[in-house]
């Protein structure tokens, strides 16, 4: 997969780079306030940098969604880490519609010192616009259909000042949202990060190798979540010791995944194993938590200096 990635970075990143940034710029003028949906699971490297720059000066608010797959305990630091660096914060299962409410009630409250602003001006009762973004796979449609769907997908239609084409949804009385949402490209720098990325089916499963993609998934969980691996696999103790690559074996043999002669389809556990991960079979499972973040910024920080002096 590290050559796919590296040709995604080459091929792919720079295209999309320039068209999304374009359609990024040209909404956010028109919204209030964006609304950026990561992956739970992922809520560091499902998060897109380039964001944070465009929308320096405006109220930004993270949703953690899928939080129905997610570890709960850590869901909840992540929370208190993105709400110590200013983002309004909330976390949702958009399948389910649960949290939906909190959603709108957070976009309107990031906006109130805005909305006090216009009102000293005289401009009253303009409800607030968001915009939903995040990068491919983390359910920004779901949500925008949750949303839509709950206050009857009310259509305000085009208006002046609104780029031809979009439609507006009235949320609430005080709350409408652009119905298209804005698909930020992942980040892609670093493997790590890319790989994770993979894991939970943001980069299209055709251009990776699914047999490396499950074995360093099986990597990750064994450090994370030994037990559950063990549980859900039939696995022994001793056996966690292995790399991806043997476990992605044992598991083949204990799930009876044989070509004849023998020999195990490592191919086809690899589906399974993937599979079992994005729908939660093995548990509801984070891959990162916010102190490794602080320790890998720090390691970063330590190595740029240490190569700068
Ligand atoms: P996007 O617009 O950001 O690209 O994401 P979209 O809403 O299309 O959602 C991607 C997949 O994630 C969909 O599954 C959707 O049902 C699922 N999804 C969205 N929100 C949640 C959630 O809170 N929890 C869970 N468990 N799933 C969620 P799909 O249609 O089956 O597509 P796929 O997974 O086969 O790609």
């Amino acid at each position: 997969m590290d050559d796919n990635v590296r040709k995604n970075n080459i091929n792919w990143y720079p295209g999309h780079m320039a068209k999304t940034k374009r359609m990024m710029e040209e909404n956010i003028k028109l919204v209030d306030v964006v609304v950026e949906v990561v992956d739970a699971r992922i809520p560091f490297s499902s998060k897109n940098p380039y964001l944070k720059r465009l929308w320096q000066r405006r109220p930004r608010v993270v949703v953690l969604n899928k939080t129905d797959l997610a570890d709960e305990a850590v869901t909840k630091r992540w929370k208190e880490w993105y709400q110590k660096q200013g983002y309004g914060v909330t976390s949702i299962d958009a399948l389910h519609g649960k949290g939906m409410k909190e959603v709108a009630a957070l976009a309107v409250e990031m906006c109130k010192e805005k909305r006090a602003r216009d009102a000293a001006k005289g401009y009253q009762n303009r409800p607030i616009r968001m915009m939903i973004t995040g990068i491919p796979n983390v359910g920004k449609s779901t949500l925008i259909n949750q949303v839509a769907g709950r206050s009857g997908a009310a259509k305000t239609g085009n208006k002046p000042g609104v780029t031809k084409g979009k439609q507006w949804i009235k949320v609430r009385g005080d709350l409408e949202l652009l119905d298209t949402p804005g698909i930020l490209w992942p980040k892609f720098e670093d493997l790590d990060i890319a790989y994770k990325i993979a894991f939970i089916g943001s980069i299209k499963d055709e251009v990776l190798d699914t047999y490396t993609l499950a074995a360093k998934l099986l990597d990750c969980l064994a450090k994370r979540y030994p037990k559950k691996l063990v549980e859900r696999f039939k696995l022994s103790e001793e056996q966690l010791g292995l790399s991806g690559e043997h476990l992605l074996e044992e598991i083949g043999k204990k799930r009876g995944h044989l070509r004849a002669g023998g020999i195990v389809d490592v191919e086809r556990t690899a589906i399974l194993v993937v599979d079992e991960f994005r729908s939660a079979k093995i548990g509801r499972l984070s891959l990162e938590a916010p102190e490794e973040m602080i320790v890998e910024k720090k390691e970063k920080e330590e190595k740029n200096a240490e190569t700068e002096g």
